[in-house]
């Protein structure tokens, strides 16, 4: 089937198998390898994506269900060669041991701020429940999660933004067909 995708701001047109789910479209055709498989069984959160601004389990959907819409990746978030707060703030809390589960765990992270911009521990946790890290490093991950929702309030500072999606620059539109 023939699908046309935004992913990162960057439009794609594809045939796709019917079955192959977004996380193997994005990983084995897209190259977007940030977007990492841990359990495919739609337990662990390690293929969270964005899917029209809500994350979304990726090897829970098929590419296919994903014509028409835009996706944003890990890959998509630095701008300019800036992290994106959430980002920063998972570097500056060391909240990552093997960094397996960080990609999903921003990308959630993202959306619960987006809900949520001021969550205290409990709705941190509650947010991130979905994403199982297997170091077991939710101690700096909460951390980083409030201290991005402190960086990304109005008024934080003159370089930061409140960061909806996707962060990058539409500017580069690239309409691919077949094999790359
Ligand atoms: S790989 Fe998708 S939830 Fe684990
Ligand atoms: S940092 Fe290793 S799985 Fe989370």
């Amino acid at each position: 089937m023939r699908i046309t995708v935004t992913v990162d701001g960057i439009e794609y047109a594809d045939d796709v198998e019917p079955r192959q789910l977004l996380v193997h479209y994005l990983r084995d055709k897209l190259g977007k390898v940030g977007t990492v498989v841990g359990c495919d069984t739609s337990n662990c959160g390690s293929c969270t994506v964005h899917l029209d601004g809500h994350s979304v389990k990726s090897c829970s959907v098929l590419a296919v269900q994903a014509h028409g819409s835009e996706v944003t990746t890990i890959e998509g978030l630095a701008r300019d060669g800036k992290l994106h707060p959430v980002q920063q703030a998972f570097h500056d809390n060391h909240a990552l041991q093997c960094g397996f589960c960080t990609p999903g765990m921003i990308m959630q992270a993202i959306d619960l701020l987006a809900d949520n911009p001021d969550p205290d521990e409990a709705a941190v946790r509650h947010g991130l429940e979905g994403n199982l890290c297997r170091c077991t490093g939710y101690q700096n991950i909460v951390k980083a999660v409030r201290d991005a929702a402190h960086q990304m309030r109005p008024g934080a500072g003159p370089d930061v933004e409140r960061v909806s999606e996707p962060h990058v620059s539409r500017t580069k539109s690239q309409v691919s067909g077949g094999e790359r």
